[in-house]
């Protein structure tokens, strides 16, 4: 029998095709397929031009489903191909069912290596200048979600972080600002979102958290909600881009 290829699971970053690391964009033109997630810019994808590339972008509703599926084309790539690569939005290891898919190659015995991007607040964090700690006012912070598993539909507590960093929170956004001020934040915390990070039509808005209690403007294209005093703009900020 042939020997079992090797799994890179990879990080793209928020969309800029410059924000790869060096090590991602090596693997990734040295890959011989390519398997992205529905963030994945064309222009990530003209750094694998040898490779064959297999769309495996999912919608939300019957994600499990297609997750079990994605899994599958993984174990099946690894056994046809030497060098395997799962390229996913962002940072491969948050929010991005990594869990699953190391489980499912590890049951079948195949080498995985993860190489870390650079996750969307981070990026968010530099493409507003807003640091995301700032000494004697903000020293923690939490990247989390709303979004709930099927088999878990209970909202979970919200972190008590001095900065919060919602993924996936377009819709949720109303009901976590509400949250917030119930369990006693301040209605004029300053919110940034952002739309399409890094990416030519990315948008920045500014709102206070009582203005994001009625909701959020509608996005068409991936938004993260960041909270929390450090994200007062400084005195001489220049205007956002
Ligand atoms: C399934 S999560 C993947 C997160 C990714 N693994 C990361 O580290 O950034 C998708 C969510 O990430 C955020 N996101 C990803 N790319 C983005 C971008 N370019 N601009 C704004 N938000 C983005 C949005 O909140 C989106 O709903």
């Amino acid at each position: 029998m042939a020997a079992l290829g090797k799994v890179y699971l990879i990080g793209a970053g928020p969309g800029a095709p410059d924000l790869i690391t060096v090590r991602g964009a090596r693997l990734l033109a040295q890959a011989d397929v390519v398997l992205y997630d529905a963030l994945v810019t064309p222009e990530m994808l003209a750094l694998c031009e040898r490779a064959e590339k297999i769309s495996v972008g999912k919608r939300s509703g019957q994600r499990s489903t297609a997750q079990t599926h994605i899994n599958e084309q993984l174990v099946d790539c690894a056994r046809r191909y030497q060098a395997v690569v799962r390229l996913k939005g962002g940072d491969p290891m948050l929010f991005g069912r990594a869990d699953e898919e190391l489980r499912a190659l590890e049951a079948e015995g195949i080498e995985v290596e993860v190489v870390p991007g650079i996750t969307t607040a981070v990026a968010a964090a530099a493409a507003t200048l807003q640091p995301l700690t700032k000494r004697g006012v903000a020293r923690s912070v939490a990247f989390f979600t709303s979004s709930t598993a099927p088999d878990h539909p209970e909202h979970p507590a919200l972190p008590e972080t001095d900065t919060l960093i919602q993924y996936m929170g377009g819709r949720e956004a109303a009901a976590t600002a509400e949250r917030l001020l119930a369990q006693g934040r301040r209605p004029d915390l300053p919110v940034i979102t952002v739309e399409n990070c890094s990416r030519p039509d990315q948008r920045v808005r500014r709102l206070l958290l009582s203005d994001l209690a009625h909701g959020l403007e509608t996005a068409h294209g991936p938004v993260l909600v960041m909270i929390g005093e450090a994200l007062q703009r400084r005195e001489h900020q220049p205007d956002d881009k």
